[in-house]
């Protein structure tokens, strides 16, 4: 299976975490660059949040999109007015396009649901030309992203099962410090620069924090609400 990640509708993937990555999203391509007049890729869009942020801030020529949950490619599509985006179905890691297509690939929350992140990384690689930007962005879920933390450590304490899906989802090589760039180099990538990128969200009251996890993916909603549906 080459996704891990858990597609539900797009509706709740806003919720729970379209929000964050809206917010993330401006930073990363920051930090990603893009210069006028660019072919584009971005790898696993989703709902759109880093589309629809590049597609108001950088004057690209054409940006390709492509995810593996269709039900994700329907909604980015059904949102999108910009004649120079496209948006398709596709694996990371088997890139549909030849090599040398497109001047940067960007790819934001995606490397740590990806079966095989080393491959998505070459596949990256091999469809930017020489010179070329690959930039990617994974959650720090060893030192950041409290509030999911805090879920995890909590349900851990009342489920032993939870402490071992905890354990696989929130040590994952990549989202380690120098994950990525390690990743990166091994693809022959050059010039790697990892950092951080820090986003805040502020939550109107409990329930803004906890009603998401009720719609959120297999464990998360299954221990937010462990009789429900
Ligand atoms: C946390 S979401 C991030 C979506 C979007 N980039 C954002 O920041 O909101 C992870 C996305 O990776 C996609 N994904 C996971 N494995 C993939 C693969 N092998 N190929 C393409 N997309 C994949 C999922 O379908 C999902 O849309």
């Amino acid at each position: 299976m080459p996704s891990m990640f858990n597609a539900r509708d797009a509706d709740s993937y806003e919720q729970i975490m379209g929000r964050w990555s809206r917010r993330l999203a401006p930073l990363f391509v920051e930090h990603a660059g893009a210069a006028a007049g660019e072919r584009l890729l971005e790898v696993g869009c989703g709902t759109g949040s880093l589309t629809f942020i590049m597609a108001r801030t950088v004057d690209f020529a054409e940006l390709t999109a492509i995810d593996y949950a269709q039900v994700y490619v329907d909604a980015a599509r059904a949102r999108n007015a910009d004649p120079r985006i496209r948006i398709e179905q596709g694996d990371a890691a088997k890139l549909g396009f030849p090599d040398a297509r497109f001047d940067r690939a960007l790819s934001l929350l995606v490397l740590h649901f990806v079966a095989d992140p080393a491959g998505a990384v070459a596949e990256m690689r091999r469809v930017v030309r020489p010179g070329g930007v690959v930039a990617a962005a994974v959650w720090d879920s060893g030192g950041g992203m409290t509030a999911m933390r805090m879920f995890w450590d909590t349900a851990a304490v009342l489920d032993p099962a939870a402490a071992d899906t905890r354990g696989r989802a929130m040590s994952k090589a990549v989202t380690g410090p120098g994950g990525l760039a390690q990743l990166f180099r091994a693809a022959g990538l050059t010039q790697v620069d990892e950092r951080s990128l820090l986003v805040r969200m502020e939550h109107a009251d409990f329930a803004d924090y906890w009603e998401p996890l009720l719609r959120g993916a297999g464990g998360l909603r299954a221990r937010a609400r462990p009789s429900g549906p």
